[in-house]
């Protein structure tokens, strides 16, 4: 159960993070048809958010523990505090929806419902398999925006590279010490399938 509180808070405060991130790129956007695809993930986010939400509460985890078990080391904590001061909506939607989607979204989500089905929990895993699909739809507008910007001025790469490597490095804490490592791998090869092809490069880490 401790271990599970730690991933419960993963996907808890994540999706609550996306809901103020979101909601202040709609606010931001600079035209309209990227401001209607922040709000329709808005919609998202608040389902998934109160399906975590509901998770926490069936396990009978008390909510004074939530917040803490995210803000402990090792956790998605520093990167979402980063992006929730973030005020750019590009900015926000390609670190956010390019980068942590695009890296999180499909690999992450199915592990978590494949886990939930083998447990007979099958609520759960149609809840993060709607996850998985919604996940996908972020991404798509993330990636068509990342190629616009890129086709319409070569000099946005570098921008988007340097967002890219803010990001990476801050997630990087998730497997600091060789925490978590298959699924690290995991992480960056999803990411790394959408992004090598529009010209970027792997960020160098080191642990
Ligand atoms: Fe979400
Ligand atoms: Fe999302």
């Amino acid at each position: 159960m401790e271990r599970a509180t730690e991933q419960f808070a993963n996907n808890y405060f994540p999706e609550l993070s996306a809901t103020h991130y979101v909601a202040t790129a709609a606010a931001n956007a600079p035209f309209d048809e990227l401001k209607k695809c922040c709000l329709f993930q808005l919609a998202d986010e608040q389902r998934h958010l109160e399906m975590d939400r509901d998770v926490f509460e069936r396990a009978g985890i008390p909510e004074r523990d939530w917040l803490p078990a995210w803000e402990q080391p090792g956790t998605t904590c520093r990167f979402f505090r980063h992006v929730l001061e973030l005020e750019d909506s590009i900015e926000i939607l390609v670190k956010a929806n390019f980068v942590a989607e695009g890296a999180a979204g499909p690999a992450t989500f199915a592990v978590l419902a494949d886990g939930a089905e083998a447990r007979g929990d099958l609520l759960s895993a149609v809840n993060h398999r709607a996850r998985v699909r919604d996940e996908t739809r972020h991404i798509s507008y993330a990636r068509a925006l990342v190629r616009a910007l890129i086709e319409e001025d070569g000099a946005n790469l570098g921008v988007i590279q340097r967002w890219q490597d803010e990001s990476l490095h801050l997630f990087a804490e998730v497997a600091h010490g060789g925490r978590r490592r298959e699924w690290w791998a995991g992480f960056l090869d999803s990411y790394y399938k959408i992004a090598l092809p529009l010209g970027l490069r792997q960020t160098p880490i080191t642990f």
